[in-house]
């Protein structure tokens, strides 16, 4: 009985190969020093971030996008005609219509597969899309490219130093499949909270706010509206609650946990988020000194380096969790 319970159990998924990219080009702390009134002691204190990558002039979201699916399929040992479905996390898409997803199919070489688009789920939409990637699986075993990108150095005002300092560009992905993989995804938690969607917005271009000439003399096309406090306590909120609940769901406990791989948002927001959880400095990734906050790819970036630098080994219990606009939010426990 419990063996043809378990044959009835759908796939769970596996995660087959990790890739990322960042631009070349490096934004020091000093660099913004010379263009805003900020200074490098008051960005490492409030943030924790020293330099951050900027696309070049040539690349575009879908330069990104595409090289991280490459890295990801090519550390599967997989080529582009193994992908079944494609899955696009970003607020920075290549353009309004279409998704940047089809965009990747076709740079890719990827055959007629379907793609779209999660957008506007801010810093968590990579982890949303994991969310929907094994619930796929589950009802289709097939192979999956999730891809978490942004390139948001082009998308907001770079005059506003509130905001411009924090970020970077960036992308990170994950080839998911029904098995034969190198860890499993044990459960996924994923949330919102539509009120605080006016806290941490940018919202000209959309049909509320259509560009136009008002907005673009006004300069709000650009204007990323941030709440920093409130921002700040509720991603360390959500962030450590989505943690321990998936950790409650699969049964397992903090002690269980190998490393937890937060957003990268704010050094004093992960900081926040270990503590919360009781880990020591060991169990916890961070690399926003390094790259800033590249939005939805910061997860997936974060998990290939973390991979390729062995900080994660065979039988870890990995946990992801991020945070972002609307607010959303979510954490993943995947098995090594
Ligand atoms: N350089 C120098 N001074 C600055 C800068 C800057 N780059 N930016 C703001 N300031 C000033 C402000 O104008 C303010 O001056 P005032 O006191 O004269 O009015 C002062 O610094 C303090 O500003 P606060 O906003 O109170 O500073 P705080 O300690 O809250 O830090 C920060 C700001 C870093 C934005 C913090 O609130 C934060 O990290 N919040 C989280 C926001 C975040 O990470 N957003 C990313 C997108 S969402 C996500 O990824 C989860």
């Amino acid at each position: 009985m419990e063996d043809r319970r378990r044959l009835l159990l759908p796939p769970m998924a596996e995660i087959l190969g990790f890739g990322g990219y960042v631009p070349e080009r490096v934004v020091t702390n000093a660099d913004w020093e010379e263009l805003l009134d900020t200074t490098d002691e008051w960005i490492v204190q409030r943030t924790g971030i020293r330099r951050r990558r900027y696309a070049a002039e040539s690349e575009t979201t879908l330069t990104l996008a595409s090289n991280a699916g490459r890295a990801a399929l090519e550390d599967a040992g997989l080529v582009p005609d193994d992908v079944d479905e494609i899955i696009v996390a970003t607020d920075t898409p290549e353009m309004m219509t279409p998704d940047t997803a089809a965009l990747v199919q076709h740079d890719l070489g990827c055959r007629e597969v379907p793609t779209y688009d999660l957008g506007g789920s801010g810093c968590a939409g990579f982890v949303q899309a994991l969310d929907v990637a094994r619930a796929r699986i589950a009802v289709d075993p097939k192979r999956i490219l999730v891809i978490g990108v942004e390139l948001i150095s082009r998308m907001i005002s770079q005059e506003d130093r509130a905001t411009a300092i924090l970020f970077g560009d960036g992308a990170g992905a994950m080839v998911l499949g029904p098995g034969g993989g190198r860890a499993k995804i044990l459960d996924v938690v994923s949330g919102t909270d539509g009120r605080y969607a006016g806290i941490l917005t940018l919202g000209a271009g959309g049909t509320r706010h259509p560009f136009n000439e008002a907005s673009l003399s006004s300069g709000d096309y650009n204007r990323l509206i941030m709440d920093g406090r409130r921002v700040f306590t509720e991603a360390v909120r959500r962030m450590s609650e989505a943690a321990v609940t998936v950790l409650e769901r699969i049964g397992m406990m903090r002690e269980d946990v190998s490393l937890v791989i937060p957003h990268q948002a704010n050094i004093r927001i992960i900081e926040a988020v270990r503590k919360k959880l009781g880990l020591d400095e060991s169990q916890i990734y961070i690399n926003v000194d390094e790259y800033g906050n590249t939005g939805s790819a910061t997860v997936p970036f974060a998990t290939a380096e973390a991979v390729a630098k062995s900080r994660i080994g065979e039988g870890d219990l990995v946990i992801l969790t991020a945070f972002g606009a609307g607010f959303h939010w979510g954490a993943a426990a995947v098995q090594f």
